[in-house]
């Protein structure tokens, strides 16, 4: 099977070509183009829903266009076109999805609709080094979402707990922008974390003694502010020591609810994805515990340019999941939640 990807949930505007035959279990990645609204946003220390989305407009056709150039295969050869449904942004969804729509129309190829939470869990299944076992714990970390959920097979999730205000990569960019730090501030405070000294500060760990699965980091966002309110005007070297220990907060709470659903799930892998699972250091404190609960666990991460959001993480959920619908069946939904 032979897929055009689109993904336009928020600022990148990214088209893939995958592929994957019957014995495989995994996805073959034939073209990955990525083209980022990034720099424009971080400008503005945030994004711009409006600006996103007309950027958008401007990159789909170009991007689509050498996605399948870049593959080498010809437009008949396609069996069907993935495109992100939501969750995200509505503007910027809206343009992939009419694209796809219209495509999907004139070339006479269904279209498989994908969530993008399930899109970032599929990243890992683009390795095919990667033996994946069910059941797998997934750890969801990214801009908009910190979620855990147990991957019984291809055709059964469950959700065990997410957050309840700021999502992992949200608290990185929020607390970044209290220290000035440009938009996205987490590959930021990652590199400025490591010059730190991690007992500076004792920010607190929230619900990490909790009996749930649930997240909360606002209260962390919360206690920086009101240290950087004390200290007023602060040094490189106190930045940096709040960002390892801004760091070292949110990953610690990460990792022991993951490690705590994994010994509750007995999870014989676990899986980590979205832009927060770039961060070396989850990597390796996670690595860590997984291997001191059980070393049979196998624990997988995408490489980090599949971490954050692209298409050929759509493709290879599609590919696992060809339910494929007439262009009129298709809609956008920002809203769109594990289900
Ligand atoms: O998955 P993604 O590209 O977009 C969403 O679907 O939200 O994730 C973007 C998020 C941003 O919040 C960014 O700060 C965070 O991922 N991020 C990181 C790192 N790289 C990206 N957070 C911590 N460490 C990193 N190295
Ligand atoms: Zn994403």
């Amino acid at each position: 099977m032979k897929i055009l990807a689109i993904e336009t949930s928020c600022d990148e505007t990214s088209a893939a070509v995958v592929s994957k035959n019957s014995e495989q279990n995994h996805v073959k990645v034939l073209s990955n183009v990525i083209s980022s609204s990034l720099m424009l946003h971080s400008k503005t220390g945030g994004i711009i829903p409006d600006v996103a989305a007309r950027e958008q407009l401007k990159y789909i056709i170009p991007v689509i266009q050498k996605a399948i150039e870049n593959s080498k295969l010809k437009i008949k050869n396609l069996d069907a076109i993935a495109i992100t449904q939501g969750p995200g942004l509505i503007g910027s969804l809206l343009v992939g999805v009419e694209v796809a729509k219209t495509l999907s129309y004139i070339w006479k190829k269904p279209i498989i609709p994908v969530n993008h939470l399930f899109g970032h869990i599929y990243a890992n299944f683009v390795d095919p080094k990667n033996k994946i076992e069910f059941p797998a714990l997934a750890l969801l970390v990214s801009g908009g979402h910190t979620d855990l959920v147990l991957v019984k097979s291809h055709n059964n999730f469950k959700w065990l707990g997410g957050t309840r205000d700021d999502a992992a990569g949200e608290a990185f960019d929020k607390i970044g922008r209290l220290l000035n730090l440009p938009y996205p501030a987490g590959p930021t405070i990652e590199n400025l974390a490591k010059k730190g000294d991690e007992k500076a500060f004792n920010f607190p760990r929230p619900m990490i003694g909790s009996k749930d699965f649930d997240f909360s980091f606002s209260g962390l966002k919360a206690a920086v502010w009101r240290e950087t309110k004390k200290i007023g005007l602060f040094d490189d070297k106190t930045i940096s020591d709040i960002c390892v220990c801004v760091q070292k907060s949110i990953i610690e709470v990460l990792v022991r609810k993951t490690i705590k659903a994994a010994k509750e799930t007995k999870a014989k892998s676990i899986l980590l994805g979205g832009g927060v699972a770039a961060n070396q250091k989850l990597r390796d404190e996670l690595k860590l515990k997984i291997e001191n609960l059980n070393p049979e666990i196998n624990f997988f991460f995408p490489e980090k340019i599949l971490c954050t959001d692209n298409a050929a993480m759509i493709g290879a959920y599609a590919v696992f999941h060809p339910g494929k619908k007439l262009w009129s069946k298709i809609y956008a939904n920002p809203e769109l939640y594990f289900q």
